[in-house]
């Protein structure tokens, strides 16, 4: 099998030309936004985009232009939990315009340029173990076009929802040229805190800085403690989220949880952690 090194040229397509131009586009598009932060987890299902749309509406209530790109490209859900789905997108030239939530959120997400519920995205190869082959590259390609393509405008804080997988940070933190810090989270169990410890290894290994760990689900399993990987990670603890139903009854109902029960434990954690988050990148 050929390495990319044998290979003279690359037929005529100019693939690095043209990847150093959407590079440009991407960087003068993230020159009128302030921070970058990614949310990510090795682990699945332990409340990433549940935490990335709360924390965009924490951070919008306390005055910021907040905007959250879904880089989660074939299971998104932030255009569901953040109720903007189905919104019709306005294209032009300068690029597509993202929807904006009733909190005046900028939302973009894969699930907003898919034709049906059910239409999963597929990469385009002449066989199925050549797109397995490309995958990696298409879905960098792929975030970078999307992150370049969006009219995100003035923006105080730009949040990265990450699909699962201890690589996905790598990839995110190769494209943003100016990625601030990762917001890293965990559940109560051995087997989150197992993925979590990978990723912590990695994100200490990007480019940027890790802001802190959050628990998610607190109280729903009798787990190991967050605050004590955290320490001995040598990481900031950002705060612990309980197990909150109306939570997830509200990410169902594309509801900001944390503006409909503000007094409730979930959420006044939810803004401690925001708080911590600001305080972190913008020092007082
Ligand atoms: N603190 C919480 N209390 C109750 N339910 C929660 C809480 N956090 C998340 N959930 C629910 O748990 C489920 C998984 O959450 P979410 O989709 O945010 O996880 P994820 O880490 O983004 O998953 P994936 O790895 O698939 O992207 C959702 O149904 C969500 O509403
Ligand atoms: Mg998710």
């Amino acid at each position: 099998m050929k390495k990319y090194k044998d290979i003279a040229g690359d037929g005529g397509s100019d693939i690095a030309g043209q990847v150093e131009a959407q590079q440009g586009k991407l960087a003068r598009r993230l020159a009128s936004v302030r921070h970058v932060v990614a949310v990510v987890s090795g682990k699945g299902g332990v409340g990433k985009s549940s935490l990335t749309a709360n924390l965009a509406c924490c951070f919008a209530g306390e005055g910021w232009s907040v905007g959250v790109l879904d880089a989660d490209l074939n299971g998104p859900t932030m255009a569901k939990m953040l109720g903007v789905r189905g919104a019709k997108l306005a294209l032009s030239n300068a690029g597509v315009e993202p929807p904006l939530t009733a909190l005046g959120v900028r939302v973009m997400s894969m699930d907003l340029l898919l034709p049906s519920d059910a239409t999963p995205l597929t990469w385009e190869a002449p066989t199925q173990a050549e797109a397995h082959t490309w995958r990696g590259a298409m879905e960098a390609n792929a975030l970078r076009e999307f992150l370049a393509d969006t009219r995100w405008g003035d923006l105080d804080l730009l949040l990265l929802d990450l699909p699962p997988g201890t690589d996905r940070l790598a990839t995110i933190a190769s494209l943003v040229p100016k990625l601030a810090g990762t917001v890293l989270v965990t559940i109560p169990s051995d087997v989150s805190q197992l993925v979590v410890r990978k990723s912590i290894t990695v994100a200490g290994r990007a480019k940027a800085p890790i802001l802190g760990l959050v628990e998610n689900m607190a109280g729903l399993f009798p787990g190991p403690d967050a605050r004590a990987l955290a320490r001995e990670a040598g990481i900031p603890f950002l705060g612990s989220v309980p197990f909150d139903p109306a939570l997830a009854e509200a990410a169902d109902r594309g509801e900001p949880f944390v503006a409909l029960a503000p007094a409730s434990p979930a959420a006044r954690a939810l803004v401690d952690i925001a708080r911590a988050i600001r305080a972190a990148l913008a020092p007082a």
